[in-house]
């Protein structure tokens, strides 16, 4: 089945660990809160569009399945940033962003075929018959000073429908109010190997990290089903929120967060609905198989 074999072959390339994620596994959870615009509301009927405050519990991370990566090694980005909004007790949506703007497949069947390539060392050849995966697969990726300076994208669409029952389609953006900074190479090479995570702490002793939550709004042509086609700078970028983080937290510290974290790509609240992206579908099989394994693996510990 697709879901398992792309579970399983990216565990074929970065490793086989018990209970860490088979793709973003060294991550660190990160709390604080979301507050929204006038105009998101306007756009979707989504309940933390219409709450002045929602708290979250997101959790940065670095790219590959390796749980001891260290944040200097460049296989760790793109990074990722999934964002829970607590709703309430039993209600709760997600937004799972990563640093590149770019994927390099629009299925899962061709995500396959991309993590097949990685395992066999194939990914010269693979290019050079599926062009659509090279802007991933040889972007030059910078690191950033920390983990909030950096933006982060959703890649696949998603259709907002507001409470009067229009509907767009939009790709979400975190863009960060320190402005993007990045390291150079000799920054970098200064470094010691864990310093995203070590470093955090410090970070928000500083301050909190602050994103802007923005939608970029798809027009009536734009494609919505194939995440490989990035739309237009042109299109209109609505300003959905603050979000604002303030600290490190253990993931058991929330109330409603007594199991483990899995977060999900499926919107689940009124007002979001997944777009017609096939990436969607696939992720949310992989996301639900690989997060039970790794509740199982914590309940058995
Ligand atoms: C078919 C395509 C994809 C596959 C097969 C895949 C696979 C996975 C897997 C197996 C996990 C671990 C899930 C868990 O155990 O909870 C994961 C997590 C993650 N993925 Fe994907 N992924 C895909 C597409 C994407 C895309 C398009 C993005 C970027 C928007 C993305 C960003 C992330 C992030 C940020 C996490 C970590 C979430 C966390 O912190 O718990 N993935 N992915």
């Amino acid at each position: 089945m697709l879901h398992l074999d792309l579970i399983s072959t990216l565990k074929d390339v970065f490793g086989r660990f018990a209970n860490v994620r088979p793709s973003h596994a060294k991550g660190i959870f990160v709390t604080g809160s979301f507050t929204p615009t006038d105009e998101a509301k306007q756009l979707s009927a989504a309940p933390h569009f219409d709450s002045p405050s929602t708290p979250v519990i997101a959790r940065f991370s670095l790219f590959t399945g390796i749980p001891d990566l260290p944040s200097t090694d460049p296989q760790a980005n793109p990074h990722g940033f999934a964002v829970r909004f607590l709703i309430g007790d039993d209600v709760k949506t997600d937004i799972i962003c990563q640093s590149s703007t770019l994927f390099p497949a629009s299925t899962g069947e061709t995500t396959l075929a991309v993590f097949r390539a990685l395992r066999d060392n194939t990914v010269e050849e693979y290019i050079k018959n599926h062009p659509e995966a090279a802007a991933f697969l040889l972007e030059d990726r910078k690191t950033p000073k920390n983990f909030g300076t950096q933006s982060f994208y959703s890649i696949n669409a998603f259709k907002f429908v507001n409470a009067a029952g229009k509907s767009v389609f939009i790709r979400y953006r975190w863009i960060p109010l320190s402005g993007r900074q990045f390291l150079t190479q000799s920054e970098l090479e200064a470094k010691e190997p864990n310093f995203l995570f070590n470093e955090l702490p410090g970070v928000f002793a500083q301050g909190p990290i602050n994103f802007k939550l923005v939608a970029q709004v798809a027009e009536d042509d734009d494609i919505t089903n194939d995440c490989t086609k990035i739309w237009p700078e042109d299109r209109k970028l609505v300003e959905l929120g603050e979000l604002s983080l303030t600290r490190v937290a253990d993931k058991e510290e929330l109330p409603p967060q007594k199991q483990t974290i899995v977060y999900s790509v499926v919107p689940g609240v009124q007002g979001i609905e997944p777009s017609d992206d096939p990436i969607i579908a696939a992720r949310a099989a992989v996301y639900g198989t690989s997060g039970q394994t790794r509740r199982d693996a914590e309940a058995e510990a």
